[in-house]
C-alpha cells in the first residue's frame, strides 16, 4: 500500500550515490556508491572509524549527507521536501545499545510507538507485539521490565520492537558487540531467521561467521570508502585487497595480530573463524 513516488529505483531497498559526509574539516564518507536489493542481506565490515555507522545513519537521515543521493524504497530521502518521518517509519533500526524505556514493560515498549506513530489501538498493537515477541523467543517476558532481562534478551526485545512497526527494511549497527559472548548466539539466531523470512537487512557487524553464513554480500569499508564488496565467499574468504586482508586477519585472530581492540566473534575460537583456505 505504497503511495510515495516510485522512480526506476523502486525495486531497490537502498540506493546510495556519491555519498559524502563531513563533520567540520573531517571527511568521514568520501564518495560511497552502493545499493541493497529487496530481500538482500548486506553486511558492512571495516575498522573502527571507517564510517560504517555514519553510512547507516545517512540512510535514515540521522545524519544529513554533505553531498550525494540516498534513496530508500523508492523515496529519495535526500530530497529537501521529503517527509522523513514517513520514510523512517519504514526502516527498522537496531543499535548496539538497546534504548528500551526502563520504566515500561516489554509489552509496553513494543506497543508505544505502534500506538503513537501508527495510531494503532491497544488490542491491535498488543497482537502485533505478541507475535513479534514470539518471533524472538520471548513470549514469557511481556510483563518484565528491561532491567530484569539479560543484554541478549533486551536486544531481542529491541528487534521485536522494530519489527512491530512492520518495517520494509532493517538497519543493524553492531547489534551484538555490547553483549557477553554467551548471549551473542541468540541474537544472531533471531537475525538469521529474519533473513530467512526475506527481510531486507543492512548489518554493520564484526561477526564474520554471521557475515559468511547469512550475508548475500559483504561490503568492506576503510577510510570512508568502499574498498571491496562481493559475496562473502570472495570478500571474507578470498579478499582481493591488502587492506581487507589486514583487517580480516585482525578480526579473525586478534591475538595473533597482537591487537585486542576489535571484538572477537561470539564465543567461538579463532580457529573456527578463519576463512577457508
Ligand atoms: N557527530 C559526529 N561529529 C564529529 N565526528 C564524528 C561524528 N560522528 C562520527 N564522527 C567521526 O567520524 C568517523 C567515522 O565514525 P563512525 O562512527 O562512522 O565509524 P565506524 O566505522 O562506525 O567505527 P566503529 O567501528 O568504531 O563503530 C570517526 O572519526 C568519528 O570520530
Ligand atoms: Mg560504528
Amino acid at each position: 500500500m505504497r503511495t510515495d513516488r516510485e522512480p526506476a529505483t523502486a525495486g531497490r531497498a537502498i540506493q546510495v550515490e556519491g555519498l559524502h559526509k563531513s563533520f567540520g574539516a573531517l571527511e568521514v564518507l568520501k564518495g560511497i556508491d552502493f545499493s541493497v536489493e529487496r530481500g538482500e542481506v548486506v553486511c558492512v565490515i571495516g575498522p573502527s572509524g571507517s564510517g560504517k555507522s555514519t553510512l547507516l545513519r545517512c540512510v535514515n537521515l540521522l545524519e544529513e549527507p554533505t553531498a550525494g543521493r540516498v534513496t530508500v524504497a523508492g523515496t529519495e530521502v535526500t530530497d529537501p521536501d521529503v517527509d522523513i518521518d514517513r520514510v523512517r517509519r519504514r526502516i527498522g533500526m537496531v543499535f548496539q545499545s538497546f534504548n528500551l524505556f526502563p520504566h515500561l514493560t516489554v509489552l509496553e515498549n513494543l506497543t508505544i510507538a505502534q500506538r503513537r506513530v501508527l495510531r494503532r489501538d491497544r488490542a491491535a498493537a498488543e497482537r502485533t507485539a505478541r507475535a513479534n515477541l514470539a518471533r524472538v523467543g520471548l513470549s514469557d517476558k511481556e510483563t518484565a521490565y528491561p532491567a530484569q532481562l539479560s543484554g541478549g534478551q533486551q536486544q531481542r526485545v529491541a528487534i521485536a520492537r522494530a519489527l512491530s512497526m512492520e518495517p520494509e527494511l532493517m538497519l543493524f549497527d553492531e547489534p551484538t558487540s555490547a553483549l557477553d559472548p554467551e548471549l551473542v548466539g541468540d541474537v544472531l539466531a533471531v537475525m538469521r531467521s529474519l533473513a530467512q523470512d526475506g527481510m531486507t537487512m543492512l548489518v554493520v557487524t564484526h561477526e564474520m561467521s554471521f557475515a559468511r553464513e547469512v550475508a548475500d554480500r559483504v561490503v568492506f569499508m576503510d577510510g570512508g570508502v568502499i574498498v571491496e564488496e562481493g559475496p562473502p565467499e570472495r570478500v571474507v574468504a578470498d579478499p582481493q585487497h591488502e587492506r581487507t586482508r589486514t583487517f580480516l586477519a585482525r578480526v579473525l585472530d586478534p591475538a595473533a595480530a597482537g591487537l585486542s581492540e576489535v571484538p572477537q566473534a561470539g564465543a567461538r575460537g579463532p580457529e573456527e573463524e578463519r576463512p577457508e583456505p
